[in-house]
């Protein structure tokens, strides 16, 4: 069988199974399992498989078919920047996430020295794209999970910047550690009735700690906040993702802990999914 027919193939497993990008992705594991890159299986489909590679992609198809993120097949998601490895112990990283790093990025465009709090680390992605753009900021990662942390450990250390990330094992319940210039998260906050409905390539993949937010989403962001309100320095921002719908709420919650909301930012789909605040009391 050839890199052509095996494709064909494994094409043909992922459609039945209704997975929309059966093309794709099925270039993509041969790639994996190969070890070539996509453009060198495309420019050779003649090539001939010897009977173990088959197996290895197929094992790989087949997992795939149960809707397994191709992420976590892969084992690394792009990021900001960076290729962050991706393991079933942490959320995979979203576009829209990149929209926090961003914003914050140009508020604080003229800022050398600052010192970040990472609520919920998981894979590091927020984090560590952000201390590679400023080489003179510090960062602290907490996390429920001490398996998401020992990701994040890792990919700080692919990205050379491990020492200047303390890894603290917490519930930001339970945080008091220091003062922060910056406070950012990417928390949970997915509703028990959404949590129901989710696509089954997330709900049996993904972490739930890592989605669920409690029964009306927004139980870990209210934690956050309050506990934000303790750690960080006067005039210091709290930079949050935030779910479908939940703007509202999450601004009388904020206002009523001493912030003033800074910025909305708007994702691709023109959704409220991102609230800067500042701490003014
Ligand atoms: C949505 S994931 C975000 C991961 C990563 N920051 C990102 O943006 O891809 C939320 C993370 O928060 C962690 N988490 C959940 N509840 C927490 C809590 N009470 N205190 C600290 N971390 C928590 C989860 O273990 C998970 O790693």
């Amino acid at each position: 069988m050839n890199y052509r027919n095996i494709i064909e193939k494994g094409c043909k497993i992922l459609k039945k199974n209704s997975i929309i990008t059966a093309n794709i992705d099925a270039e993509l594991l041969l790639s994996i399992s190969l070890k070539l890159s996509r453009e060198k299986i495309l420019l050779n489909l003649e090539n001939e498989l010897k009977q173990y590679e088959i197996s290895k992609y197929i094992s790989l198809i087949n997992r795939r078919k149960k809707k397994e993120p191709i992420s976590y097949i892969v084992g690394n998601k792009f990021f900001w920047k960076y290729s962050f490895n991706i393991n079933k112990n942490v959320l995979t990283p979203r576009f829209e996430t990149e929209l926090l790093v961003e914003e914050i990025l140009n508020i604080f465009k003229q800022s050398n020295y600052l010192n970040v709090l990472d609520v919920g680390v998981g894979s590091g992605c927020i984090l560590i794209s952000l201390l590679k753009e400023k080489a003179n900021w510090k960062g602290t990662a907490i996390d429920i999970s001490k398996l998401a942390l020992k990701t994040a450990k890792i990919n700080a250390k692919i990205q050379q910047i491990e020492n200047r990330i303390k890894f603290i094992k917490s519930d930001i319940d339970n945080f008091y550690n220091n003062k922060y210039d910056l406070i950012v998260s990417n928390p949970p906050y997915i509703s028990k009735i959404e949590y129901n409905k989710l696509d089954l390539g997330v709900r049996d993949y993904e972490p739930q700690k890592a989605l669920y937010g409690g029964i009306d989403g927004i139980r870990i962001i209210e934690k956050i906040i309050k506990q934000s309100k303790y750690i960080l320095k006067n005039n210091g921002l709290l930079a949050m993702e935030i779910g479908l719908g939940q703007h509202h709420k999450v601004s009388k919650i904020l206002e009523k802990n001493g912030f003033y909301i800074a910025k909305t930012i708007f994702d691709y789909q023109k959704i409220k999914r991102c609230l800067i605040a500042r701490k003014i009391k």
